[in-house]
């Protein structure tokens, strides 16, 4: 459906760590989403941004010896620059740490104090007294106070699985002193959530919303029962913006981190003279969140209580992704599949990482396995020995000739193919990529055993065969570009040189895949995409290997 008003974001990513292979399923997967949608011809917007407030950024930065504007600055250099070399293309890409966020940041609290949803308590928690900070859970370690595992975080042991407060903890530890906490009473902020529970129960419910073992999670889980406050406030020092009435304490990092999508939704419109109503205030147009599955609850109870007291529209959809293991396990330094997007950038081309994650990707939340043999043997199978074979093995025999016009008899292929683009369409919509490529490995598949059959290379040989070598080319290279129309989203450069082979400038529309392209001069062919070389596989992973 054309005409629709969209706005896409992408989880804003912690400014305090390059991002790694992990990260960019997310991202590959709402930039397919987003490209397709404007193949359609909707109205997109797509934003993204680095959170960059909370204790860790600050401790970072002391540790290096520089304020954390610099650390900010060098950081969101580097996400920007591995984001456009995956082809991660936002309009925008902001940052938590920005004037126009404090300003909306302190649009929602006057809003959440205005409406009564703020109280005051006093909350005891464990500092460090040498590094003077108060320690957010993962700056505590010590033993489990369920099974007695050693050296486990202040939120939950890896062993047992158990949950409980940092204080539990035995032997509690500094891990940025190493010193032994003491605890500190300090008055807290809270949002009292229970009160949007009705709320949060009918639009987290409704079809649509949320994928349904997301909607099912949360209703057994938080939903069943009373939504506990939420503490909102840290005492200083933190590194964030300070609460306006109350001096001295700071938003918590989750506060402001959601309202950075609004922030960089502004500052585009600021920079293209848009009105942000338009965006965020506008009931005709859908806002899509795509996010990893580990901060689900933040954005289906915390934001929506946000948005609706800020006055706000609610987003539409909130899709989760799953987590990456690679090879099977978890990333590992030592193993030396940690992959950084930098690291993999330097050995291999990022159109094959998102064409294997898009094949592997359907519209649930579960995990991804980057299995490298699987990798190599999909992109070399599919992209090279389906996809480009079918113009690298017909092109050249077209050189300084046009595409026949009409387009000739090719048994209904053609028009075979254009018949499943509802399907294909369907199949975006519903980011179910994992069926797009099944569908088009099958299309390519008819379209080879065609050019098997005509076997141009030897029909070239024999006289007066030429109308005929033509004809097969004509077609092969239509089918190849129907193809790569219908891959854009996933690989967009491919299809803009597929076009320039046969005489289009730019993009294709989705449309494009509807009609063969008639009587146009065919281009020099070059090299469109190599095979993945194993050895290029091996030096990524030997450049990850790190002893800690
Ligand atoms: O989990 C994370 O990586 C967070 N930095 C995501 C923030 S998303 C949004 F709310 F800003
Ligand atoms: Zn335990």
């Amino acid at each position: 459906m054309a005409g629709r008003k969209l706005l896409v974001t992408n989880a804003l990513p912690y400014v305090n760590g390059h991002l790694h292979l992990g990260h960019l399923v997310g991202y590959v997967q709402a930039d397919i989403w987003v490209r397709f949608e404007r193949m359609c011809g909707n109205e997109v917007g797509y934003f993204c941004g680095d959170d960059t407030h909370g204790t860790a950024t600050m401790i970072r930065a002391s540790q290096e010896g520089r304020e954390p504007e610099a650390l900010l600055e060098e950081m969101s250099v580097s996400h920007q620059r591995d984001f456009a070399d995956f082809r991660v293309d936002f309009d925008h890409y902001g940052s938590t740490h920005s004037e126009s966020n404090r300003e909306l940041v302190y649009g929602v609290w006057a809003a959440l104090r205005q409406a009564g949803r703020v109280a005051e308590r006093d909350v005891t928690q464990l500092f460090d007294s040498e590094a003077g900070v108060f320690l957010a859970d993962r700056f505590v370690k010590g033993g489990c106070p369920k099974c007695g595992a050693a050296e486990q975080y202040g939120d939950n042991c890896e062993v047992c699985g158990g949950v409980y407060e940092p204080h539990e903890l035995v032997d509690p530890r500094s891990t940025l002193s190493g010193s032994t906490p003491e605890l500190r009473t300090a008055p807290h902020y809270f949002v009292t959530l229970d009160e949007f529970h009705g709320f949060l129960d009918e639009w987290t419910q409704t079809p649509g919303r949320l994928q349904p073992e997301i909607a099912k999670q949360l209703e057994r889980s938080f939903l069943s029962d009373r939504l506990r406050d939420w503490d909102v406030s840290r005492p200083a020092p933190y590194f964030g913006f300070e609460i306006p009435d109350a001096p001295g304490h700071f938003f918590y990092v989750w506060v402001d981190a959601p309202i950075g999508y609004i922030a960089a939704t502004r500052d585009w419109c600021d920079r293209n003279g848009k009105d942000l109503a338009d965006w965020w205030q506008n009931s005709e147009r859908e806002i899509h969140h795509f996010i990893g599955k580990d901060i689900v609850y933040f954005h289906t109870l915390f934001w929506p209580a946000m948005l609706k007291t800020g006055g706000y529209e609610l987003p539409e959809r909130v899709h989760a992704n799953g987590f990456l293991t690679v090879n099977g396990e978890k990333m590992s330094k030592r193993k030396g599949t940690y992959l950084l997007a930098r690291t993999y950038l330097e050995h291999l081309s990022p159109d094959y990482l998102r064409y294997y994650y898009a094949s592997k990707l359907g519209s649930g939340v579960t995990d991804l396995d980057l299995n490298l043999d699987e990798f190599i043997a999909k992109v070399n199978s599919d992209l090279v020995g389906k996809l480009v074979n079918l113009a690298s093995r017909t092109a050249r025999f077209m050189k300084g000739q046009n595409l026949c016009d009409p387009y000739p008899d090719d048994g209904g292929l053609f028009q075979r193919a254009s018949a499943q683009g509802q399907e294909i369409a369907a199949a975006y919509e519903a980011r179910d990529t994992n069926k797009v490529t099944r569908i088009a490995m099958g299309l390519a598949d008819r379209a080879n055993e065609y050019v098997e059959a005509g076997a141009p290379w030897a029909l070239k040989k024999q006289k007066g065969k030429e109308e005929e070598v033509r004809e097969i080319c004509s077609v092969a290279l239509n089918l190849f570009r129907q193809l790569t129309t219908y891959l854009q989203p996933i690989l967009p450069e491919l299809s803009v040189r597929a076009n320039a082979l046969l005489g289009q400038e730019g993009s294709s529309r989705f449309e494009d895949a509807q009609r063969p392209i008639e009587g146009a001069p065919v281009a020099k062919f070059e090299h469109l995409m190599q095979r993945i070389d194993p050895e290029r596989v091996q030096a990524m992973l030997d450049g990850s290997v790190s002893e800690d």
